[in-house]
């Protein structure tokens, strides 16, 4: 995403009408100045899917879903993001050939030197009798040696260094993390380690994965870092060689580690892929549903993995749906997948035999050391299990979890099904925020031609955090169209929520002018607190005789000494 001009991503998506590419797939009613179906991103009835062609943006109010058009069509076209980009041009009628090749070319480049080594990698396991024996010694035979493209980097500290010797090719190298330049001097991040090459979905090498040979080496595993061409929280290991098993099989079994992934596939488990060493998060689980609805997790038995799990779990509740299946299961006495192959693939089977849907596991979980029979752990229970709950889209699923607790608990079903916690961003947008700070922030979003002018110094009045940082963002979301507000959909969920809440609300002032005026006031009184500075602004303003807006009369009445 970031590689692209932005500029060019800004000027085609204002070319193209948002209300027209989702109408392809979304019956879009007029709804007051936007428009408005049902959600195709989670079930229901009434519609609370908005689209805003001014905007050039979707949200929907149920499950939270929204973005622009390129982020509909790569989350419910399935594509990818360059595909995105090629559609909407196509649409708008423009070409992308520069920019395209000029960005595409440094793609290309780092893509090239994750080649060049992985092949040097190949033959210096050729080479390498120990390495060689290492791997078959863990069961690791040549044809998962091939399928899985797994190398070995040297002994030496210049093994690579001395490959690359044109300058594109050794900042590429560099960019790419497998070559360190430490005080001018450039060497070899990985030595004597078993290399994992780790792919996208298409087959491009992206970045590496290396697994020590020398036992008293304290880092077991290292990684490519992050780069232009990889973001390992949304990476999986092994999706590409998994891909066409995964829709056969239509299911994914998803573990931990790198042997784990190549045991199991040599087993005839061809459908398992393993994150990087990261927590699953919820693009991994976005990703990994769109080749499949059913998904199960292995993990280790003990705490760590059960910590885990819950937090692989946390992560997929807003994207569950009516037809997502969900399992988890665990693997006891402090074996892994690989372990289990290695010693019976038969056992790796009861392991998948046994698994737990999600509902059991989270429901099982949360009861976990309580009695509920008892008023205190039943109280307990369900406010840990509420907010969970409350997360997983509204449907049939959401509906029969709530009549599971129910069930086990007796409590009404309005006292589970209020969502205590929207209201608490809600409120904390009221109370916790200052009236200062959310004026601020509105008037930019409504003229945010004024951040130039007045960011750097208001900045200064402000304390929320998150509001400081959405004016910082403001001043580089500017671009040749305009300034692409819709950008803090991106942002951490408290960012968007204010963005959201302040967007729709009504309108602070009716031009630019007197929302500068009140700029101005708070600048030159900014001694004093800034709420109160602000009120003293407003209240000046009401003993002159002036027309006051809404947004400032409920400052008068809200504002507390
Ligand atoms: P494990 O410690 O379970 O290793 O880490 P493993 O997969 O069983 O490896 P072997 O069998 O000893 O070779 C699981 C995963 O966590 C990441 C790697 O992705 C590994 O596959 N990891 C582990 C690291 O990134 N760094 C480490 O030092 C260790
Ligand atoms: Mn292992």
């Amino acid at each position: 995403m970031k590689s692209l001009d932005r500029a060019f991503i800004d000027d085609l998506l204002s070319r193209v009408d948002i209300v027209e590419i989702i109408g392809q797939s979304v019956q879009l009613k007029k709804h007051g100045s936007g428009h408005k179906g049902l959600c195709p991103f989670h079930a229901e009835n009434t519609p609370s899917f908005n689209v805003s062609s001014t905007k050039q943006f979707y949200h929907c109010f149920g499950c939270g879903a929204s973005g622009d058009a390129i982020k509909f069509l790569r989350e419910h076209d399935g594509l990818t993001f360059m595909e995105a980009i090629e559609k909407l041009a196509k649409i708008a009628n423009v070409e992308i050939p520069q920019l395209y090749n000029a960005q595409s070319n440094n793609y290309k480049n780092l893509i090239n030197v994750n080649n060049t080594a992985c092949e040097r990698f190949k033959k210096n396991l050729l080479k390498s009798t120990l390495a060689k024996e290492y791997l078959y010694k863990r069961g690791i035979n040549d044809e998962m040696i091939n399928l899985f493209n797994i190398g070995l980097a040297s002994n030496a500290w210049d093994d690579l260094t001395k490959l690359f010797t044109a300058k594109n090719q050794i900042k590429a190298a560099t960019d790419t993390g497998l070559i360190i330049n430490k005080n001018t001097k450039n060497y070899d991040r990985f030595r004597n380690r078993i290399m994992f090459p780790i792919k996208n979905t298409s087959g491009n090498i992206i970045a590496f994965g290396g697994r020590t040979l020398d036992t008293n080496e304290n880092a077991k595993y290292i990684n490519s870092p992050e780069s232009e061409i990889f973001h390992k929280s949304n990476e999986m290991y092994g999706l590409f060689e998994a891909k066409s098993a995964i829709s056969k099989k239509n299911h994914i079994i998803i573990v931990e580690g790198y042997t784990d992934v190549i045991a199991l596939h040599k087993n005839n488990f061809n459908n398992a892929v393993a994150t990087l060493g990261t927590a699953f998060t919820k693009n991994h689980i976005t990703k990994l549903l769109r080749y499949t609805k059913n998904i199960i997790f292995c993990f280790d038995g003990d705490d760590a993995g059960k910590k885990a799990a819950w937090k692989a779990l946390e992560n997929c509740l807003t994207e569950i749906r009516d037809d997502t299946n969900i399992y988890f299961t665990f693997i006891k006495d402090n074996m892994d997948p690989d372990d289990l192959c290695n010693t019976d693939p038969g056992k790796f089977k009861d392991i998948l035999e046994s698994k737990i849907s999600l509902s059991e596991f989270m429901l099982a979980k949360l009861q976990l050391g309580l009695n509920l029979n008892n008023v205190e752990d039943k109280t307990h229970f369900v406010n840990t299990i509420r907010p969970l709950i409350n997360s997983i889209p509204d449907g049939l699923y959401k509906g029969f979890l709530q009549d599971e607790v129910i069930k086990i608990t007796n409590v009404k079903k309005s006292l589970l099904t209020e969502n205590i916690q929207k209201n608490r961003t809600a409120k904390s947008l009221n109370n916790d925020v200052g009236i200062s700070d959310i004026l601020i922030c509105k008037i930019f979003i409504e003229y945010p031609s004024l951040i130039e002018k007045y960011g750097e110094k208001i900045i200064k009045l402000v304390s929320n955090e998150n509001i400081i940082q959405m004016l910082k963002l403001l001043k580089n979301m500017k671009s040749a169209s305009g300034y692409r507000l819709n950008s803090f959909l991106n942002e951490s969920e408290d960012i968007k929520n204010i963005f959201l809440k302040l967007d729709s609300s009504k309108k602070t002032y009716e031009s630019i002018k007197s929302a500068e005026l009140t700029l101005n006031d708070m600048l030159s009184n900014k001694q004093k607190s800034s709420d109160e500075n602000l009120y003293h602004i407003v209240l000046k303003k009401y003993t002159d005789n002036k027309m006051l807006t809404e947004e400032e009369k409920n400052i008068l009445k809200n504002f507390k000494k």
